[in-house]
């Protein structure tokens, strides 16, 4: 039998200070509980200071203003190349932990945590990069602890298929109603053939009331697991433009996922080699 606790938690009411995408009560949706998340989270995160280590203040100001930044050779050269070996042997090995079809694409990941890092000490060691550990905590605006798991990353491999079938994740779209950082560190130049990262730059920031209004009708919905759709107009009503972030390898692309991004379909039997790195937050 349920614990009155745990009825308490799982009330639609006890969702609202949680990163649910949405919450799920037609009623509270109705009274416009998904604008006041919105509102809330964004200024509990503007409100709250951190002191950024004087060496990436430049990147940081910068992701602040953008929603996105590219750090180019981000390994040393024998750095990449080590992790470039390991990650292209583990792919050899064909023992990813997972692998998904998203439309006619297919997404294998695998949790560098489970990994062996006598085997694989390049690519582990990753979670204690001191450079992403700065970034990542800066943009977060907390310490970061890589052995409580605030941090994940995944070597993500993406084989690109015919594009008959969509991929969900080719649609603009904002991944939730707060601050929240993605990065990926990329083992293979990123080309239009291969599904590269696009981000409406500013769109992080530029909390109009349409952009409010929105909100509240995407939270009408029955669904409450999607991401919000955002159409070509919202972006040309801001003023704002997408970019396409084509790159070099052993560049880390880094981008708040608030902000508006999708990932480009590319052409049928072109691949990528990625490191994919998220943060763990909580917006309250
Ligand atoms: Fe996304």
């Amino acid at each position: 039998m349920m614990s009155l606790s745990s009825k308490i938690k799982s009330l639609p009411i006890a969702k609202v200070f949680s990163k649910d995408k949405l919450v799920a009560s037609p009623f509270l949706n109705k009274i416009g509980i998904q604008p006041f998340r919105l509102w809330l989270a964004n200024k509990r995160y503007h409100d709250k200071q951190y002191l950024v280590d004087s060496s990436v203040v430049n990147q940081v100001d910068q992701l602040m203003k953008d929603g996105i930044i590219l750090v180019e050779n981000f390994m040393s050269d024998s750095e990449f190349a080590a992790i470039t070996k390991e990650c292209r042997s583990f792919i050899d090995s064909d023992s990813f932990e997972t692998s998904k079809k998203v439309g006619s694409n297919t997404i294998y990941n695998q949790s560098i945590e489970n990994m062996d890092k006598t085997v694989y000490p390049t690519t582990t060691g990753l979670l204690n990069h001191p450079l992403l550990l700065k970034l990542f905590s800066a943009a977060d605006k907390r310490e970061l602890d890589p052995t409580k798991g605030d941090i994940i990353i995944l070597i993500q491999y993406l084989v690109q298929g015919d594009g008959e079938d969509l991929d969900i994740e080719s649609e603009l779209h904002v991944d939730t109603f707060f601050n929240t950082y993605k990065a990926w560190l990329y083992l293979d130049d990123v080309r239009l053939e291969n599904g590269p990262f696009s981000y409406v730059k500013g769109s992080h920031t530029n909390l109009n009331k349409d952009r409010y209004n929105n909100v509240y009708h995407y939270s009408l919905q029955k669904d409450v697991s999607g991401s919000r759709r955002v159409s070509k107009n919202e972006v040309d009503d801001l003023g704002l433009q997408e970019t396409t972030v084509l790159c070099k390898k052993n560049t880390l692309a880094m981008a708040n996922t608030f902000g508006f991004h999708r990932r480009l379909q590319g052409v049928n039997g072109n691949d990528r080699l990625t490191i994919a790195i998220t943060a763990k937050r909580s917006p309250f």
